[in-house]
């Protein structure tokens, strides 16, 4: 099972990252990279292409410098956008990605009027309120990619601190991509044990800050830019999901319509994905604590979108 026709708009470090894992996964028999830079995405293109042989795919990987090619994709993900800087926060790349995603909505409709798209620009939430709004596609067809990112930081750091396989843990992260996210330690176990069975709460609390903080601590070593390899992978997985209909739950950031007590924002809860994109919003039980974190996040998302002209 994969799709006939993906589209990855930007063709920066992070759409080339998600495509080389799309096409590793053999998730559609097309991918389109676009860029609006001259032969850069036919090159990086050819490039993944000519690595079929040695990878084993049989995905076509195109680069175009407009939509024409992209026309009828079944998924469009969108990493177009200014990457953050040392020392800027995701909302400080507002003004700017909320022009270039706007504009690339616009096309990516004119194109593939029938597409699922996953947001991938920062500041996350609010690029894909943006995609939402200006394409008018029904709310299970938009949704953004964050929570799978930040629960993989979460694993990680785990898996580091506990000296166990990466493999045997589950975690939980809802929000807000940004600084107040809520890693839920009590949906997170180690091959079922939960988490504070395992780890004293002053390790949990360092870990779920630096989850909170993780983003960030790449931009500080890259300086140039921000992640893309963690990102690229989260978004394969979600495109994985859609495209052989396997209804996992993820988390992911999509329109909440008074799930959760909250109301007109996109914020991170877990979903189950399937072949209508977003089929289900899953609602966990939280604790007092908790519902207020997740409460706060979204009004920080909400108040961002209330600065946002369209
Ligand atoms: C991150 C940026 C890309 O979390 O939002 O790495």
């Amino acid at each position: 099972m994969c799709a006939q026709k993906i589209t990855v708009v930007g063709a920066g470090h992070v759409g080339a990252t998600v495509a080389q894992y799309c096409a590793l996964e053999e998730l559609a028999r097309e991918i389109v990279l676009v860029d609006i830079i001259e032969d850069m995405p036919q090159g990086k293109a050819l490039d993944m292409w000519e690595s079929a042989p040695v990878s084993l795919f049989d995905t076509r990987m195109i680069g175009a410098n407009d939509y024409g090619l992209t026309e009828g994709s079944d998924i469009v993900i969108i990493t177009s956008g200014l990457p953050r800087k040392p020392g800027m926060s995701r909302d400080d790349l507002r003004d700017a990605n909320v022009k270039i995603a706007k504009e690339v909505t616009a096309e990516v409709v004119k194109a593939s009027p029938d597409s699922i798209v996953i947001m991938v620009a920062n500041p996350l939430d609010v690029m894909t309120w943006v995609a939402y709004k200006v394409s008018g596609f029904p709310k299970n067809r938009v949704m953004g990619m964050a929570g799978i990112l930040d629960t993989a930081r979460f694993r990680a750091f785990i898996a580091e601190k506990l000296n166990v396989s990466t493999e045997d843990i589950q975690a939980m992260v809802l929000g807000g991509h940004g600084d107040s996210m809520v890693p839920l330690p009590s949906y997170t176990a180690v091959s079922g044990i939960p988490l504070p069975q395992l780890m004293s709460k002053e390790d949990i609390d360092a870990l779920v800050e630096r989850t909170r903080k993780g983003g960030g601590e790449i931009v500080a070593l890259l300086k140039t830019g921000s992640a893309y390899y963690a990102p690229g992978v989260a978004v394969s997985q979600m495109v994985e999901s859609i495209v052989k209909d396997k209804k996992r739950i993820l988390p992911c950031s999509v329109l909440l319509e008074g799930e959760y007590g909250i109301e007109g924002t996109f914020v991170g809860v877990p979903c189950k994905l399937g072949a209508n994109g977003v089929e289900e919003i899953i609602e966990v039980e939280l604790n007092d604590e908790e519902r207020e974190a997740l409460h706060t996040s979204a009004a920080q998302v909400k108040e961002q979108l209330e600065l946002v002209e369209l």
